[in-house]
């Protein structure tokens, strides 16, 4: 049994091993459809219970598919209707349940100690499905994606960030140093990755570039990623943050600054840190990088129940 929780703590050849898998697992199923089961079935009868104490549509949707097509089943709880949420149940008894009734459990929370608490008291693989600190199986899934597309390993490219210094921004740090390529940041000063972050990269032998300046950011860029300005956990002035993200809009403009054939990825949803051009453009690969969460995200699941071939 292993826990998915944040990239960095998973060994560098585990993660390109659930890449490998993913894209067999893809081109198997190219004629099948959405709920016929992969060969093998390889998660029959098992039950993967997704907690959602925030918003989510890709991520819900996502795994609902990616156990159906192994063979199991899922049941999605929002933690207000249950007694951990309402009448102050211990995480505890909470985890004892989950793991009598379930096999897996996927928590997406605004509180990165609740996964790591889980964790602690469940006897089944905990999923982070997205924390305060990190997204990393959006992040896995991206890697998956840059390289479908641009069938060449991740790293041999340039990959750019524009954007805070969130969630899905550590986890793509964390990938820069687990599969070794280039990442520049572009962000205004004051969100630039925090201290703890860069000495994590630093003792992993990692340099990340950061610049408070787009254009320098994506100049040379294979791939330009990006998320919205404002974060599910941001207790921030929303109007006067947008406005310091003001000059890191990505517009075409800016998109030419990089390599003629870079791509752009947002693991959505959006808000204005994008314009409609760029996103709904030719070098637009949002949706597809959705799709692809599915793939992983089954690979995901064989790697923390031990099936992983
Ligand atoms: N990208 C992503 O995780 O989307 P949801 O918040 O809709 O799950
Ligand atoms: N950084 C975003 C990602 C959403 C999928 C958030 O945490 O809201």
């Amino acid at each position: 049994m292993k826990h998915f929780i944040n990239l960095k703590d998973i060994p560098a050849k585990d993660l390109r091993k659930i890449v490998a898998d993913a894209k067999k697992r893809k081109n198997l199923r190219k004629k099948l459809s959405t709920l016929e089961v992969d060969k093998g079935a390889p998660l029959k009868g098992k039950l993967l219970i997704q907690m959602f104490e925030k918003s989510s549509l890709r991520t819900r949707l996502s795994f609902y598919l990616a156990i159906k097509q192994l063979g199991g089943g899922t049941l999605t709880l929002r933690s207000n209707e249950l007694h951990l949420g309402q009448g102050g149940e211990s995480i505890a008894d909470t985890a004892k349940i989950l793991s009598t009734y379930g096999d897996g459990f996927m928590l997406r929370t605004d509180n990165d100690k609740k996964v790591e608490n889980f964790r602690d008291h469940l006897s089944i693989p905990v999923i982070n499905g997205l924390s305060p600190s990190s997204h990393p199986t959006q992040v896995l899934s991206d890697v998956f994606t840059v390289e479908e597309i641009k069938k060449k390993p991740i790293s041999n490219l340039n990959i750019s960030w524009i954007g805070d210094s969130n969630n899905v921004l550590n986890s793509l740090i964390a990938a820069s140093v687990k599969f070794s390529f280039k990442l520049s940041i572009g962000c205004p000063k004051k969100f630039e990755p925090g201290k703890k972050v860069r000495d994590w990269v630093r003792k992993n032998n990692k340099k990340i570039f950061i610049y408070n300046d787009a254009k320098k950011a994506v100049s040379d860029a294979d791939v330009v990623f990006s998320d919205k300005v404002i974060s599910l956990n941001d207790k921030v002035n929303k109007k006067k943050k947008i406005e310091q993200f003001k000059k890191f809009k990505i517009d075409k403009k800016l998109m030419n600054h990089a390599k003629k054939n870079c791509i752009f990825l947002h693991c959505l949803p959006r808000g204005s840190e994008v314009s409609e051009e760029v996103f709904l453009g030719k070098k637009s690969h949002v949706w597809l990088q959705a799709l692809n969460r599915v793939h992983v995200q089954k690979s995901i699941l064989l790697y923390c129940f031990g099936k992983l071939r």
